[in-house]
């Protein structure tokens, strides 16, 4: 029932029903003070605020129900399956150095160098993802991903890598990269691992194809052998990034 005086926006609407689904939940659910600013707001849901709009209801403390369920002791594979909002350009790329004959550690580099914009965040992605991964991937593997970052907006024609034209369209002719990534990619490009970086550059499918089979099952033993998988579930483990893993995990737990 529409008790405005006034039509409702859009956003009102989506905000209205987004609270009349709250209500059907048994647990309070809340959005992080990030998610707020990410809706141009700086606000954040209090708990006095939120506990008198849902009287007699507790706070999500887990698993957020509108989601997925995940196994009790998730793996990379389960949070690619069910946290994972599109793999279709990570296994594109991926498939595409496969074919090159790359060494797997290259491989797995290019299938995880987007993980962070997939499942977290795309602000500075490159870190977030390589953070995410370090504790249980090669030290070749987490850097790479983190300097592709920078890489991937200047050109090497050494191995016929250009500025991509996607970027072009996405951003706009004028579009310079800031004074960190400039500076980013003049200490990769001195860097032992640097062509590493630069091979997720070359295979990252700027074109992205709908209809290209991609599968994730051709992945699962380069994952097996290459990623470390915590015994007690990835996010579950005291890694110093277990907590990002968490947070995908329970992205609504109230603390
Ligand atoms: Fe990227
Ligand atoms: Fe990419």
């Amino acid at each position: 029932m529409n008790e405005h005086a006034h039509p409702l926006s859009m956003s009102e609407r989506a905000d209205e029903l987004e609270e009349a689904k709250m209500h059907e939940m048994e647990r309070i659910i809340t959005k992080s003070t990030i998610a707020h600013l990410m809706d141009g707001e700086v606000k954040m849901d209090t708990s006095p605020e939120m506990k008198a709009k849902h009287p007699g209801k507790f706070f999500l403390m887990g698993n957020d129900p509108r989601l997925p369920p995940m196994p009790e002791r998730p793996t990379l594979v389960d949070y690619f399956r069910h946290r994972f909002a599109s793999t279709a350009h990570l296994l594109q790329s991926a498939t595409h150095v496969l074919k090159g004959g790359q060494p797997e550690k290259v491989v797995l580099a290019c299938l995880l160098h987007d993980i962070a914009i997939v499942s977290f965040i795309r602000c500075d992605h490159g870190y977030w993802g390589a953070q995410m991964i370090e504790p249980y991937v090669d030290e070749e593997v987490a850097w790479a991903v983190k300097t592709h970052q920078a890489l991937r907006f200047f050109p090497d024609e050494s191995v016929g890598y250009g500025y991509p034209d996607l970027y072009k369209e996405l951003f706009g002719p004028d579009y310079k990269p800031e004074p960190y990534i400039v500076e980013e990619y003049r200490r990769a490009k001195a860097h032992k691992w640097y062509m590493t970086s630069r091979l997720i550059c070359v295979n990252d499918i700027y074109s992205f194809d709908p209809n290209a089979k991609v599968n994730l099952d051709d992945f699962v033993d380069i994952i097996g052998r290459n990623f470390k998988q915590p015994k007690e579930g990835l996010g579950l483990d005291n890694s110093p990034s277990a907590h990002m893993w968490r947070t995908i995990l329970w992205p609504t737990r109230f603390l």
